[in-house]
């Protein structure tokens, strides 16, 4: 008797487990035949989260006149997908919470298929039901999650449920505090893509490190036809290369290739076809090695320095999250305007388009996942958060030549419970992408009063020391980078990762005059002054292209919840600073 009842546990918790899937079959979903769910979705503000607790994911309608229902997603209001909600209701501002969003479709859905509902994100937590059952649940604001939905879609008036959370609590990442502001809700894109039974998964198509001629990857198959013949064309090219997945649908491919390479001032992308027996996609992929040589970086085997910016994922003019082609194609349009080859997207994975629009552009990408100041690194529970967050990341954007970095964390403090948290995230990023470098955002310190020392123990496990300095902002006055000298423990490339001051675009005063543009352009003269002398520097990327929100930003009439420390402003208008910067990054092409 005993033995039956476990085994109808274990059958339930089976069940169970199967219907709740974990995130993220199918990746790349570009040139997939799919459906937007992109629009207006119904929504319920949910502060107090009793939403679970009333059925909202049952989407009830009353049975008749007599019946009570204290929801109805049919008559409540409705909110933009893709988009923060933040700043599409004035009450909505500052809310930080529960939000249940309602979409309803409907989907004739082709024999021989499975269908995958596919998010490009959603900050913080999300809860997916479709016609009242639970999918599945995805922590992480910044990287795409999908779930299988073959068996329960319907042709008509399908209810797809979604609660995203955006409470900040202490073992999330990021943590409790930040300095960007926390837009909640579907802020990316929502597709439904249909694929054949057994489909292209996931690839992984790069030069070996180090190599200009040697294509080596992966294909990985899902389904129940596993073993099959594939064949990766590179037509531009005239390649045509056939390899076989074994039983676990898993290819294993190498081949040589002489190719354009792809570089910032050639961003060369190659059509690249990868067809199997049942499934075929379609992706635009350039080709370059990356690798570093003591203190230099090398691109496709030449000496390289950045020419840097780091940019938030704030959307130019209009404000909010980013999240559209014409966002990244204006925030790199006026990188490139700068004079920059290289952009750090802060402090989290930024927009798959974004990437795409990278490599389009000839722009190198720094890429990082937000394990940002006081992460609870004791936390197996934030361990665990950040290292999903990095896997999705990297299998997201593994394909860009334009990623060059993967930064696993910005300003942390240095403690044996960090070290190891990040040491393990490094060895995690290695064994999922062996051509990339590994990078950080330290922290330096003084070791006298007029030397400045990079020593963070973390340096010893990555390729590129990032650091970040502020002297002349938050470290004294301008003036002051003049008397400083840099050293370092690491015979190892350096980027400046962060430096900058704040100001406020027209607000004119002398140089000492802080928040005046001024100050800003006179703190960027000194520090070029200063960056210039630094004999193991190979990047610089100040902070930050334009100005963006915080809610660590009070100042009345001048910061008003904005980091000025934008070059341009939230505006558009270029301010004093951002040509002392162009100057810098024209020189260096001379
Ligand atoms: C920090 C941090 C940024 C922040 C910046 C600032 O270094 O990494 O996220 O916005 O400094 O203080 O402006």
């Amino acid at each position: 008797m005993k033995k039956t009842l476990v085994l109808i546990y274990l059958l339930i918790c089976v069940a169970g487990a199967s219907a709740q899937q974990q995130p993220g079959l199918i990746n790349n979903i570009a040139g997939r035949s799919s459906v937007s769910l992109d629009g207006q979705w119904k929504t319920i503000i949910d502060p107090y989260e009793v939403g679970n607790d009333l059925h909202f994911p049952k989407d009830a309608r009353p049975k008749d006149k007599s019946d009570l229902l204290e929801y109805s997603f049919a008559t409540t209001d409705s909110l933009n997908v893709p988009g923060d909600w933040n700043t599409q209701r004035d009450e909505l501002f500052f809310y930080e919470g529960a939000i249940w969003y309602r979409k309803s479709f409907d989907y004739a859905r082709k024999p021989g298929t499975r269908l995958f509902v596919h998010f490009g994100a959603a900050n913080y937590l999300a809860e997916v039901y479709l016609n009242g059952e639970k999918v599945g649940r995805h922590e992480g604001g910044f990287t795409p999650f999908n779930f299988e939905i073959t068996n329960l879609v319907r042709e008509k008036e399908n209810s797809l449920v979604v609660k995203v959370d955006d409470k900040r609590y202490p073992e999330g990442v990021p943590t409790l505090v930040t300095d960007w502001w926390n837009y909640g809700g579907l802020t990316r894109q929502v597709t439904l893509v249909e694929v054949p039974l057994t489909f292209i998964q996931d690839y992984f198509i790069q030069l070996r490190q180090g190599s200009k001629n040697q294509i080596s990857g992966w294909v990985k198959l899902n389904g129940e036809k596993p073993a099959q013949k594939i064949t990766v064309s590179i037509p531009d090219a005239g390649i045509n290369k056939t390899f076989m997945s074994d039983e676990s649908g898993s290819a294993e491919i190498n081949f040589n290739a002489d190719l354009t390479l792809w570089s910032p001032e050639h961003p060369k992308l190659y059509g690249v076809v990868i067809t199997s027996e049942t499934d075929h996609v379609r992706d635009e992929i350039g080709f370059r090695s990356i690798e570093v040589k003591g203190p230099d970086i090398l691109l496709n085997g030449q000496p390289l320095f950045l020419r840097g910016v780091c940019i938030h994922e704030e959307a130019p003019l209009r404000g909010g999250r980013a999240y559209s082609r014409e966002d990244a194609r204006t925030l790199l349009g006026w990188a490139k305007e700068l004079g920059a080859n290289f952009v750090r997207l802060a402090h989290y994975p930024h927009n798959e388009l974004m990437v795409r629009e990278a490599d389009r552009l000839g722009l190198l990408v720094w890429s990082e996942i937000p394990v940002y100041w006081g992460i609870k690194f004791e936390s197996p529970v934030a361990f665990e958060a950040a290292q999903n967050q990095l896997g999705e990341m990297i299998s997201r954007d593994h394909n860009r030549a334009s990623i060059i970095l993967w930064s696993v964390a910005n300003e942390t403090p240095n403690n044996p419970a960090r070290l190891a948290f990040l040491k393990k995230l490094v060895e995690r990023a290695r064994s999922l992408d062996p051509t990339r470098l590994m990078t950080a955002a330290m922290l330096h310190h003084y070791a006298d009063e007029s030397t400045q020392m990079i020593d963070d123990p973390l340096g010893q496990y990555l390729d590129v020391i990032g650091c970040n300095e502020y002297i002349g902002w938050y470290d004294g006055l301008p003036e002051k980078a003049d008397r400083m000298q840099w050293k370092t423990v690491y015979q190892k490339p350096v980027v400046m990762s962060e430096f900058g001051a704040e100001a406020v675009y027209g607000q004119h005063g002398d140089e000492l005059t802080r928040w005046s543009e001024e100050y800003q352009e006179s703190f960027y003269r000194h520090q070029l002054g200063m960056l210039k002398k630094i004999p193991f520097l190979r990047g610089t990327a100040p902070w930050i292209l334009m100005d963006f929100r915080s809610p660590r930003r009070f100042l009345p009439g001048v910061q008003d919840y904005y980091n000025r420390k934008g070059l341009i402003s939230s505006r558009g208008e270029r301010k004093r600073a951002f040509y002392v910067m162009q100057e810098f990054y024209r020189e260096l092409q001379r």
